[in-house]
């Protein structure tokens, strides 16, 4: 990897002993748990069932979310889409949170690749849920204590169901829709063409449940529509404005999957706060490197109105007011399950998914990704404390790399989260916490790195995976159009 990163930000396998990266966590002025030792068989904190509120989740591994850009035009799995699921299942993982984001309806797709619910792919999306249980089967040895759920989505302001952008937006954004080239005049989805869109959830939740699926999740993360609601403060009508409107997606959603699909759990995927989108600093680019990341803001946009999650006066602070009143919500129509993460891969990525090397579309770290971590972990921290009877998984560990198992370790003992979701690290290395509960060596050369070229590939509409580090994806046609990619972002 050629991209500078600066001196100030070491690498974390740089960092030789959990002494040493303890004492960068405290240069950093940050506090999370970290356990020296770690924990192997019956007695790891990781390997401990999850009992609560009606649930018993087998262990306290969760698997998130994680698309491929890989699925078939009519929106059914590929072989790579496959492979993903089964690896998802060698994980050991308990808890797989949603699989992948699955459009409810072909408009609202992020990419002419992703998976859509319908009567045609149900077969597909049953060979999903049946390679995961039999690898599941294969690690642990059984499928006791197995939730598995279906990410539901639909892409609102990053549809892109042909290729190129198909903006479904809530409001008018004064930072996004000039970044996007949308004009003034560009339709919001009106309170009726929203009405039909409740109604393609209420029917691909019935779709799940029939195909075996525990639980739905309904999607509210990364800028997507069930997110854009929660902060759509200017728009007008029953989707926007007060809470009670910005919210009655969520409500009008759930009320339906109750009615249709009686016994179906539903889980929340949440971007509790946002913050304000980030660009690179125009004052210091310079070609061939990305600049660092600086926030969008200006005073023009104060208060702050298109944000959820965050301080109005100063957008790039949080602001938990909202978000403890949405998890309230949460258990006033029973959601149990609630998966926490933040911002936004788009405008923020260095928020949702702390990495050293920037995706093609995006900056130079603006802080230590250990920051970033830490930021995410805190926020959970605080939800879990206020909320102890919802089940909260919790997001952003990979950047951790080595010292991934310790510190999930000593969050869960501490009672920090109840389930810790591993993202990117799970397409470079599945088991990474698996081999810590049957007490194998780590596999250093499969920690994921955060090179972030599972983002930019898709960002150059190539299939995601690890590039880098798994062999299916590194002797593959497009890891050599991912190369020229690079390079010709490197010339430019
Ligand atoms: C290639 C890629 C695909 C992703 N796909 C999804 C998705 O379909 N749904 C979702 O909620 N999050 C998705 N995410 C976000 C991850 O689930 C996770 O929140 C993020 O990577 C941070 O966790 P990590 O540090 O363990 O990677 C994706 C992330 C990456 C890098
Ligand atoms: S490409 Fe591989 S190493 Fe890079 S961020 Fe993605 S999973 Fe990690």
């Amino acid at each position: 990897m050629e991209i500078e990163t600066g001196p100030t930000i070491p690498r974390v396998a740089s960092l030789r002993t959990v002494q040493h990266f303890r004492e960068h966590l405290q240069s950093l002025g940050l506090s999370i748990p970290c356990e020296e030792e770690l924990e192997a068989g019956v007695a790891s904190s990781l390997a401990q069932p999850l009992v609560k509120s009606g649930f018993r989740i087998g262990n306290r591994i969760a698997i998130h979310p994680m698309e491929g850009w890989d699925g078939t035009a009519d929106g059914n799995p590929s072989e790579s889409t496959l492979r993903r699921w089964q690896r998802f299942g060698l994980s050991g993982a308990k808890l797989i949170w949603g699989g992948e984001a699955v459009a409810v309806r072909h408009e609202g797709r992020a990419n002419p690749n992703q998976l859509l619910i319908d009567g045609n792919t149900l077969k597909g999306l049953a060979g999903l849920r049946k390679v995961l249980i039999e690898a599941h089967r294969q690690t642990t040895g059984s499928d006791e204590g197995l939730l598995i759920g279906l990410q539901l989505t639909h892409s609102g302001r990053y549809s892109r169901p042909k290729g190129g952008p198909e903006p479904r937006t809530l409001y008018r954004h004064p930072i996004l829709d000039k970044r996007m080239g949308l004009t003034p005049d560009h339709p919001v989805l009106t309170d009726g063409e929203i009405d039909g869109i409740v109604e393609d959830f209420h029917r691909a939740a019935r779709l799940s449940h029939e195909l075996g699926f525990d639980f739905v999740d309904v999607k509210h993360c990364h800028g997507y529509l069930g997110h854009e609601f929660l902060s759509a403060h200017t728009r007008e009508g029953r989707y926007g404005g007060s809470f009670e409107n910005r919210t009655r997606f969520l409500r009008e959603v759930v009320r339906g999957i109750r009615s249709v699909a009686p016994g179906l759990e539903i889980g929340v995927r949440l971007s509790v706060f946002d913050l304000v989108p980030y660009r690179p600093d125009p004052k210091r680019s310079t070609p061939g490197k990305p600049a660092t990341g600086v926030p969008e803001i200006d005073r023009q946009y104060l208060p702050y109105r298109w944000g959820f999650g965050v301080n109005p006066q100063d957008p790039t602070q949080i602001d938990l007011t909202e978000p403890m009143r949405l998890l309230s919500l949460f258990e006033e129509i029973g959601i149990r399950l609630a998966n926490l993460t933040a911002g936004c891969p788009y405008y923020n990525p260095h928020i949702q998914r702390p990495a050293l090397f920037p995706p093609s579309d995006g900056y130079r770290p603006p802080e230590d990704p250990l920051v970033g971590v830490a930021r995410q972990m805190e926020m959970v921290r605080q939800m879990k404390q206020r909320f102890p009877n919802l089940i909260v998984v919790g997001s952003a560990y990979t950047y951790l790399q080595e010292f991934l198992p310790h510190v999930a370790q000593g969050a869960l003992r501490q009672g920090w989260v109840d389930s810790v979701g591993l993202g990117r690290m799970v397409l470079s290395y599945p088991e990474a916490l698996w081999d810590v509960v049957t007490g194998q060596p780590i596999k250093h050369k499969l920690l994921c790195r955060t090179f972030s070229d599972c983002t930019t590939a898709p960002r150059n509409g190539l299939p995601s995976g690890c590039y880098p580090l798994d062999s299916y994806y590194k002797l593959s046609d497009a890891a050599r159009v991912l190369e020229a990619v690079k390079a010709r972002g490197r010339e430019n």
